[in-house]
């Protein structure tokens, strides 16, 4: 799929404290968590910002990059970092590669992985769904391998509307919650919180960010994983847009016939807050009417 080219990335404050603190933590525990260190596929730019930052947790690189001149200067910049030996790249739309299988000159990736960083430019609903249906082949690859996996995912905040494929998801997230509890109490709570959500004054970041996160955990669950989504971050990026960002871990359920309930419920989700990074560092959580968590 071919989403519109967007402005050369360029880090700033915001994305260098997401990538060297926060997402660092994240990555230094699921190193400790795994014992050994961890085999990375993801979208580094040329700069290899990210894997340079991480490269103490970190054993082999599978980049995939789409634009010719940064997968060159990928190349310059591994070797100037003395870590080419450890560089395997692909070349092409990373949707395409996980789809297919295969870049532009038929190399595929080296399945499975432990941290997958995919940084891409764009949203995530396209018309023709191209994009959920990599993800959704990227988790049932790590799944064909038992292999659970640390998944971060920055995107373009731009799927902001409730039409198309968005268009029944609060309906039917309202439903799956209703079918928990006959209580009339807790139905009245969930109507407050969905109501909240499908309010047009409610900001679009918080649609995006449950509907990122629900997505994530019923894909991995249906893949027996066991998903721990986090609240979504969002900061300017490249050129002052909009980012929205994601970190979630999928840990493999080995021995079952049927999908496991992770142990983070839905309500978790429904209830999480947006964190927002300006100029470097998290403004106060952003607040929002939840649902009680049954006694
Ligand atoms: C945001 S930058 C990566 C930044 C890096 N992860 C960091 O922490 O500094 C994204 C890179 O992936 C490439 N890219 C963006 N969307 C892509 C896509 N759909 N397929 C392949 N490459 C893509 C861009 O050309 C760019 O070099």
């Amino acid at each position: 799929m071919g989403t519109p080219r967007e402005a050369v990335f360029q880090s700033n404050q915001n994305k260098d404290f997401l990538r060297s603190a926060y997402d660092a933590g994240h990555v230094k525990g699921w190193f400790g968590r795994a014992g050994r260190p961890l085999k990375y596929l993801g979208l580094p730019a040329w700069e290899m910002l990210d894997i340079i930052a991480w490269e103490p947790f970190l054993s082999r690189f599978t980049t995939i990059e789409r634009e010719e001149n940064q997968q060159h200067l990928m190349f310059l910049q591994a070797n100037v970092q003395d870590v080419e030996h450890r560089l395997y790249s692909l070349y092409g739309e990373f949707d395409s590669i996980l789809l297919s299988g295969r870049d532009a000159y038929g190399y595929g990736p080296d399945w499975p992985y432990d941290l997958i960083n995919l940084d891409y430019f764009g949203g995530f609903i396209y018309s023709n769904l191209t994009r959920p249906k990599a993800i959704r082949k990227l988790i049932s690859n790590q799944a064909a391998y038992s292999q659970g996996f640390l998944l971060i995912i920055t995107q373009h905040l731009r799927d902001c509307d409730t039409i198309g494929a968005k268009a029944t998801f609060l309906d039917d997230l309202r439903r799956s919650l209703k079918n928990v509890s006959t209580d009339p109490t807790v139905h009245v709570s969930i109507d407050t919180v969905l109501n909240w959500y499908s309010d047009s004054a409610t900001p679009d970041s918080f649609r995006q960010a449950l509907y990122m996160n629900v997505f994530l955990r019923d894909v991995g669950e249906v893949e027996h994983f066991d998903v721990k989504c986090r609240p979504a971050v969002l900061y300017a990026g490249t050129g002052n847009s909009s980012m929205i960002h994601f970190v979630t871990e999928f840990v493999f359920r080995p021995g079952l016939g049927h999908k496991p309930a992770s142990n983070q419920s839905l309500i978790d989700i429904v209830n999480f807050s947006l964190l927002e990074l300006c100029d470097g560092s998290f403004a106060p959580p952003i607040q929002h009417p939840i649902i009680p968590k049954p006694i």
